[in-house]
């Protein structure tokens, strides 16, 4: 199974990605959870990388396709992978096509996931993530253990002033992608309100009820 995860910030992709991934026995590509590793490890790319991010801007995509391609040409991601925030641009999506079909493969699937603008700053704005196994939870609907409750943390970019500038590149350059999928036929629209047990059962039913054994 190849997929795409596409959907505002805090639709849920990461949460989401952590059972597919799981479920399709496939490797998780998360072009956000690569660039902040850059940026953590001081590397050229982080240090061009982290300033867009901080702002809540896209970085640029000759930078992150190249990322992208070549961690997609990796032998885990041979039998199949989720890619998780990438693509957003419509270069982007263009230049995964041609990277596919160069190597003879082809997309399975693109889940959009939908979450209404007004949901967004109170799901970004509650995130905090475990450092020490990455688990994502959320003050209020998803509160961390007691025992780890100290050590959570937050992202730099889930400030109110960031989401906002996420969320308008997401409808300036990543909704108008959508499309492309969708004259593909490969498009699969889920409603991301509820719990996450109920996306997850969306996505699930949207796949054809796909999932390991
Ligand atoms: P990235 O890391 O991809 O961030 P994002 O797309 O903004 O998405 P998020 O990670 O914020 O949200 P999510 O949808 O994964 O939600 P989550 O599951 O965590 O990118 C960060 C930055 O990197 C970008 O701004 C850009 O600068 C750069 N970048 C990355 N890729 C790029 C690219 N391709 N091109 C250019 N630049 C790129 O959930 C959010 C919260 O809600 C959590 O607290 C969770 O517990 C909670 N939650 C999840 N589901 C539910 C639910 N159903 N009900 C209630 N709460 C829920």
């Amino acid at each position: 199974m190849r997929m795409i995860l596409v959907g505002p910030p805090g639709a849920g992709k990461g949460t989401q990605a952590a059972r597919l991934v799981h479920d399709h026995g496939i490797c998780h590509v998360s072009s956000g959870d690569m660039l902040r590793a850059a940026v953590k490890d001081g590397t050229a790319l982080g240090k061009q990388a982290d300033d867009y991010m901080r702002r809540g801007a896209l970085v640029p995509d000759d930078l992150v396709i190249a990322m992208v391609i070549e961690r997609i040409g990796k032998a885990d991601c041979a039998d199949g992978f989720m890619l998780d925030g990438f693509p957003r641009t419509r270069p982007q999506a263009e230049a995964l096509d041609r990277a596919m079909a160069a190597a003879g493969v082809a997309l399975d699937a693109v889940v959009l996931i939908e979450v209404p603008d007004g949901l967004i700053l109170r799901r970004i704005t509650g995130r905090r993530s475990d450092p020490e196994t990455g688990e994502i939870y959320h003050l209020e609907f998803q509160p961390p253990p007691p025992a780890i409750a100290a050590r959570v943390v937050q992202r730099k970019d889930d400030t109110e002033e960031a989401c906002r500038a996420r969320l308008e590149k997401y409808h300036s350059e990543t909704a108008p992608i959508v499309p492309f999928y969708r004259d593909k036929g490969i498009l699969r629209t889920i409603d991301g309100v509820g719990t996450p047990d109920e996306v997850a059962a969306r996505i699930t039913a949207a796949l054809g009820g796909k999932v390991r054994a």
